[in-house]
This record gives C-alpha cells, structure tokens and sequence, in this order.
C-alpha cells in the first residue's frame, strides 16, 4: 500500500473527505451500539507531544484502543529529542518499531521532516501553522446537525490561527466560504495558510458584519500554545472580537456555535453562546474520536468496504 501521511487538510481531496465521513458515520454507530471492531490488534500507535492536550490525547489514545491496538505516549522533554537527538533519527526508531505516528509540535516543517524520515504514516495532531484532525471533526459534526456544508457560510472571529488556516484550506477543497474577521495586525496569510486564491474566503474589518447570515460561527483563543509572551497585548487587542450572544443573533436563525477547545469564557466567547443552545462543542470533542478512528483505518488499511 503507498505510504500517505496527513500533515495539513489539503493532503486529501473531496472524495476521499466524503468517503472519511461516510466511513466515520459507519464506525461512530457501531461504537454507540457496543459493537466490537478492531482491525488493528497487534497494532502500536506512538504519539509525540510537544505541547500540551488533553482532547487530541484521549480521542487518539481511546480511539485507536477501539481499533484493538496499542499506544506509546512521549512527551518530548523527557526523551532523547529533549536533549537534541535529531528528529530525523528519532523518525527513523520510532517508525520501526510502530505502525503508525502522531505528532503535536510547533512548525509545519518539523512534522514534514519528520514525516520524510518515517516508514509509517504520520498524522499532524496540531503544528503552529495547522490542525486538520480537529476541522474534519467539525465538519463532520456541522453535517450531524445540517447535513452538506457544501456552499454555507462559516464565520471564524478571531486570530488567524492554526484551526483558522485549517478552515480555509477546507474551504476550497470542499466548496464553502469563509468569512474571518481578526483584528489589524492579525490578519490571515494566505503563504503561510496553504491557500493560494480567495474565491472561497473574504475578509472583514467589523466581526458583526462577518457573522452576518452565516451558517456557523466559530472561533478560537486569543493566544495559541506558544505565544504565551504576547498574551496581554492580545487581551488587548482582541476585545472586540467576542462571540457573544448579539453576534449569533446576526448570524442565521438556526445558526451553529463551534469552538475546538479549550476555551476562555468572557474572552473569544461569551459564557452564554458556549453553554447556550446554538452551541455543539461537546459533539466537536466527541467526534474528534471517530473521525480519527477513520483516518487511521484509511492510513493503515485504506479503503474499507462497507
Ligand atoms: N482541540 C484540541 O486539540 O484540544 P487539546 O489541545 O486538548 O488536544
Ligand atoms: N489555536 C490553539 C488550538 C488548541 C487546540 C493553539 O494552538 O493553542
């Protein structure tokens, strides 16, 4: 089988996005009936973590025990890379003795150095620049509760961030739009996003005018992993940019409210909007879990027939 990796969401295309939640849909409903499918016995899991989790963690540790296989967690501060063993040697151990990787770390390019150096299929589960696990999650649970996205409106408010590049490369491949508003100075870069036209993102100065009729509103915390140093100035400059409950009104009567968490009531969300009825965070966390059961069966077995 050829050797893929998933390291930013534009590694797939439309057909194989339709095909992974079809295949989540088949493998979320069995999970719920306690119906037992484990192809991947005798099979390991290594994740690396460079930066903190607990949601990427637990739905790939609980998900891939579902699938019947094992998993190894290091933290890199107590191992040899802690101490500067090349990544491109560790690449090369860690995937000889496991099937298949997952990596948190800071830039895109130390997961694509990685990924060269690697027998096995690597999975991004978060880089400074993307997120593509926790955006085929949302879209799978926008499609739960709405059906298509093909052609709706997602309104991201906030910092041009990792989840926010990862939207806009979902965008193009899978026909929406986006609309983002960032405050001066944050704005998105399209280089550093992946994306190489606008015909499926505009950009707005005002956050109510970008939450105006859209389908789902969604956003992230003001200061990423990382940017600890720049957390007061973003406190700052982000005021205005809250979800609260007047913007959902703006946005369309039936509306979603979507956030990958971990989240800072009274900051980029007001306490309403995420514990109020427009939001389907929890669904967010929950199906991070099935989606990755998806792409890890697609990774190491490729396509199943259902
Ligand atoms: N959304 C998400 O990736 O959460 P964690 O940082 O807890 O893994
Ligand atoms: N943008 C956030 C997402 C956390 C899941 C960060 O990178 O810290």
């Amino acid at each position: 089988m050829e050797l893929r990796h998933y390291l930013q969401f534009k590694d797939f295309n439309r057909d194989e996005y339709e095909y992974l939640f079809d295949r989540t849909r088949w493998i979320k409903d069995k999970f719920k009936r306690y119906e037992r499918y484990q192809p991947l016995v005798d099979r390991t899991l290594a994740m690396v973590f460079e930066k903190h989790s607990t949601r990427t963690r637990l739905s790939f540790e609980a998900g891939f025990n579902q699938l019947g296989g094992s998993v190894i967690t290091l933290m890199t501060r107590d191992t040899q890379m802690g101490r500067g063993e090349p990544l491109e040697d560790v690449a090369r151990v860690i995937s000889r003795m496991v099937d298949i990787v997952m990596i948190r770390t800071f830039e895109q390019t130390i997961i694509e150095r990685f990924s060269s150096n690697s027998r096995v299929p690597v999975i991004n589960g978060l880089t400074n620049e993307y997120h593509p696990c926790q955006i085929m999650g949302d879209i799978f649970t926008y499609i739960e509760h709405r059906g298509s996205i093909k052609g709706k409106t997602v309104a991201w408010i906030g910092d041009s961030n990792n989840v926010c590049n990862t939207w806009l490369q979902a965008a193009s491949i899978l026909d929406f739009n986006v609309h983002v508003s960032t405050p001066p100075g944050y704005e998105v870069e399209p280089e550093r996003a992946g994306i190489h036209d606008d015909s499926h993102f505009e950009s707005f100065a005002d956050p109510l005018e970008a939450a105006r009729g859209a389908d789902l509103i969604t956003t992230d915390v003001w200061t990423s992993m990382g940017m600890e140093a720049e957390d007061a100035e973003r406190k700052r400059d982000f005021e205005d940019w809250q979800v609260d409950a007047d913007m959902m009104r703006l946005a369309k009567p039936d509306a979603l409210f979507m956030h990958c968490l971990p989240a800072h009531r009274g900051e980029e969300v007001a306490a309403n909007v995420i514990d109020g009825p427009q939001s389907v965070v929890w669904d967010e966390a929950e199906n991070r879990m099935h989606v990755q059961k998806a792409l890890i069966e697609f990774l190491m077995l490729g396509r199943t027939i259902i």
